[in-house]
């Protein structure tokens, strides 16, 4: 089928790369020219796994191309994906006038019968506006039809999720969009994709074809802002549960375990930390409340989940403080600073929440992420420095502190990083180490729901030396590409 996909950010991107990886002929748009050159010159602006080999296969073959104007691609497609922002405005709304401007862009060139399809996350009833948007700007009624197909990719796995999903969801009131929907996942329904030899592997969990739903127009856009909402729910339910396991000495693990093991709750997304953050979930929850309220409905629950996350994020520095005592004058290694592990993504990250409220108390931190250093240099210039490493990070410091989940981190020497701390202290806010690690490492360990690990004895006058050849290294500090220069 002919395709364009509008927009290539995040989800725009993996979309246009993976339905051209179903056999499709894509054309992507977008109207940041800077964006268009770099990817036309085979470079990808986000990291994700396996976009750069789809975009770059697909290409080759001649399935993925780039479309010079939106005129030109709607022209010479069937099917058109919005995939452009909708960023919060001040409000929490979500701001629609870049959708807007897609649609009247279509709608002026429509020609024969066409799907849109809303890819964006936008609030309920959006696919009417863009509907009388197309009308306006000259479409005849019978020549379109919208169609809304929200996108349940996590960034890190985004290619993954896309090509195995859990479900495909077509919200569609009329048969027509809805057919060529079905049509275009139909290597995914069928299972064709999957028994291609140069399919991207599939996940260990994936049962073997995908699952499509078609549903109202009205419910697919529901679908997608009732989910993020009940995982930030989740999430921020059991960060409620670790702090009261802190306060009477119970392990949160051994909660979730319990918990997950029931069937009807399930494991995933209980685990607890520092507060979900990312380019979703926060203007996902903001925008879902408005639409509650505009419904004339009371939904607190969505308050509730909010003012958890950010009291989690409060708390941590809390903690951080009473292990620590004064921030003032105190050196902090801080690991992580992407908004989760596997992305470079540093939208609404906990992690620089949390290294901006250090700077503030006038603590020296010293950062390292294995890929969002980049990224954060533009938002936290040189109130921050730049380590190279997590070791480097962490030589002469007064603590570690881990603010994302990387699994690189999860698997540090901790003799190296025990000798390499002025003070024998580990605050994890992601709980990626075992008590009894730490304490065999000789580590002092804070975590989130999780009784303190203090090891016997904690002379660190052993560690003098190894501190002072890691200082030496910290002054070969890494300068990191200035982005905003
Ligand atoms: C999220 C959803 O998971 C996707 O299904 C959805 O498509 C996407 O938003 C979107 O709307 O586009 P993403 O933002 O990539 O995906 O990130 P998640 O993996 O969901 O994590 C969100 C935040 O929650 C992160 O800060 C993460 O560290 C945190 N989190 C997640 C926890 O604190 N605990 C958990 O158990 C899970």
């Amino acid at each position: 089928m002919k395709l364009a996909v509008v927009g290539s950010g995040y989800v725009g991107l993996v979309a246009g790369a993976c339905l051209a990886e179903l056999g499709h002929e894509v054309q992507l748009v977008d109207n940041d020219s800077d964006k268009m050159a770099m990817l036309l010159r085979g470079e990808i602006p986000i990291h994700e796994q396996y976009l750069p080999e789809l975009m770059s296969r697909n290409r080759q073959q001649g399935r993925l191309r780039f479309a010079d104007s939106i005129a030109n691609a709607v022209k010479t497609s069937s099917v058109i994906f919005i995939a452009v922002g909708t960023p919060a405005l001040v409000n929490g709304a979500p701001d629609l006038s870049y959708v807007e401007a897609v649609a009247s862009a279509v709608g002026q060139h429509v020609g024969e019968f066409k799907v849109i399809v809303e890819k964006s996350t936008v609030p309920v009833l959006t696919h009417q506006e863009i509907g009388k948007v197309m009308m306006l700007n000259g479409a005849p009624a019978e020549s379109f039809e919208v169609v809304s197909n929200p996108e349940f990719l996590r960034e890190g796995t985004a290619v993954t999720d896309f090509l195995f999903p859990d479900r495909i969801v077509v919200g569609a009131d009329g048969s027509r969009g809805a057919a060529m929907l079905r049509q275009v996942y139909e290597p995914l329904t069928s299972g064709a994709y999957y028994s291609q030899s140069d399919a991207i592997p599939r996940p260990a969990t994936f049962s073997g074809k995908a699952r499509l739903l078609v549903t109202s127009a009205k419910s697919a856009e529901l679908i997608k802002h009732a989910s993020n909402s009940f995982l930030a729910m989740k999430i921020s339910f059991i960060n409620a549960i670790a702090n009261i396991c802190e306060a009477v000495g119970a392990d949160v693990q051994e909660v979730c375990e319990g918990m997950g093991a029931d069937s009807r709750i399930g494991e995933r997304f209980l685990r607890p930390g520092i507060g979900y953050g990312g380019s979703c979930f926060p203007k996902d929850l903001l925008a879902f409340r408005l639409v509650a309220e505009e419904c004339g409905l009371e939904f607190g629950l969505l308050n509730e989940v909010i003012k958890l996350n950010e009291y989690q994020r409060n708390r941590f520095v809390r903690k951080v403080r009473s292990a620590l005592w004064n921030l003032k004058g105190k050196k902090i290694a801080a690991l992580g600073l992407a908004f989760k592990g596997g992305t470079d993504d540093i939208r609404e990250s906990p992690a620089i929440a949390i290294i901006q409220a250090f700077c503030n108390e006038g603590a020296e931190v010293v950062v390292y992420d294995p890929e969002a250093m980049e990224r954060a240099r533009c938002v936290l210039q040189d109130k921050v420095q730049y380590a190279n490493s997590p070791y480097a990070a962490c030589a002469g410091a007064h603590a570690m502190v881990v603010l994302t989940d990387w699994q690189d981190f999860a698997e540090l020497d901790l003799g190296l990083i025990r000798r390499a701390l002025r003070h024998p202290i580990v605050i994890d806010g992601r709980n990626l180490f075992r008590r009894e690690q730490m304490l065999a490492a000789g580590l002092h360990y804070y975590s989130i729901g999780r009784p303190t690990a203090a090891p016997a004895k904690s002379s660190h006058s052993d560690s003098q030396a190894a501190v002072e050849e890691m200082l030496t290294e910290m002054r070969s500090v890494e300068s990191v590409p200035n982005l905003s220069a």
